[in-house]
């Protein structure tokens, strides 16, 4: 008790305060999302994400060469196809978009490519799964996803993500992956991932916004906690290797559930909306970027998480190495 105790005493200069720091953000926690568009030759802005790119398939090299030179050792792939029909076949084709960009970054780098597995980029609907008598029919969907799986595999990805969040999708894709040749290509699961506002920024970037309805009857309820915890335990069981929160931010509270319940590698997404929150009070004056780039940055770890997917990979990577 005070006046024997005085927390100052540690807070007294940088090298005492790095010396108790209880987390630490380091460029290997950091996996950058990257898109990609066929339909493109030249890099396109996206007005809600500013400076995020989305890529023409040429521009793999470049991408590869940047994020690793900026320090960042995996990405998130992103596609969008040319065409969009019922069944999302592009997601699947060997020379999909996706594929093709996946091929090219493992051939021109040593990036951990992580594919983004789902098929809302690619239906004309813009639903995550296969439409049957209206309503997004879970298990014929999963027949898809592990299509898309091997696909995904086949073209050299490192870990397929699913992010459809239709039951059972993580066992049906492990088994489509071990039938298949890759038992050593790993599934990191969007286990709890809420249905949130914050994903408008990205539905302008990856052009996947539902035509009709919503995405209620397959993402999670944004009052559930519980069901968090319910939803990455049934994901561990079907043999994930990583869970994920998402959002991030606003949903430090399922972050900790998972870092107290699960000996897992734990992942959470920094979602469009709350780089893109931050970006615009920033490009006001209101606040300062970088500062609080890292605060929401080390808010997420110290809640819990083990690694971040954020659209400020490259930044925050960058400006680590540099201090
Ligand atoms: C596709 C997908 C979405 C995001 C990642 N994968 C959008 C959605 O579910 O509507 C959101 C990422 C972001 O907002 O940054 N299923
Ligand atoms: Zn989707």
């Amino acid at each position: 008790m005070f006046p024997e105790n005085r927390a100052r005493r540690l807070r007294k200069n940088d090298k005492i305060r790095n010396l108790v720091a209880e987390t630490v953000l380091r460029p290997d926690d950091m996996i950058l999302p990257v898109f990609f568009d066929e339909n493109i030759d030249s890099p396109r802005n996206t007005d809600s994400m500013p400076g995020v790119k989305t890529w023409a398939l040429k521009d793999y090299k470049n991408i590869a060469e940047n994020v690793t030179s900026n320090g960042v050792n995996s990405v998130l792939v992103f596609g969008v196809p040319k065409k969009k029909d019922a069944v999302g076949s592009q997601a699947y084709a060997e020379d999909g978009v996706a594929q093709t960009a996946i091929r090219g970054i493992k051939n021109a780098s040593n990036l951990t490519v992580i594919a983004d597995l789902c098929m809302c980029e690619y239906t004309d609907h813009g639903h995550c799964g296969i439409i049957k008598n209206g309503k997004v029919d879970n298990d014929s969907t999963l027949e898809y996803y592990s299509k898309i799986a091997v696909s995904q595999a086949d073209a050299g990805a490192d870990m397929v993500a699913p992010s459809g969040m239709m039951d059972g999708q993580v066992a049906a894709i492990r088994q489509a992956l071990d039938e298949n040749g890759h038992k050593d290509v790993s599934i990191m699961g969007y286990s709890a991932k809420y249905k949130s506002a914050y994903y408008g920024p990205f539905r302008d970037l990856a052009q996947s916004c539902p035509g009709k309805g919503d995405r209620s009857g397959y993402q999670m309820d944004i009052r559930n906690r519980r069901e968090g915890i319910r939803e990455m335990a049934e994901d561990i069981n079907e043999g994930a290797d990583i869970i994920m929160v998402k959002p991030a931010g606003p949903y430090l509270d399922i972050i900790r559930d998972a870092a107290d319940t699960f000996d897992m590698p734990l992942c959470a997404y920094q979602v469009s909306g709350e780089y893109a929150m931050i970006e615009a009070a920033a490009q006001n004056g209101w606040i300062d970027r970088d500062r609080v780039m890292t605060e929401s940055l080390t808010g997420i770890k110290r809640a819990g998480a083990d690694m971040i997917i954020t659209y400020y990979a490259e930044k925050v990577a960058k400006m680590l190495e540099e201090q």
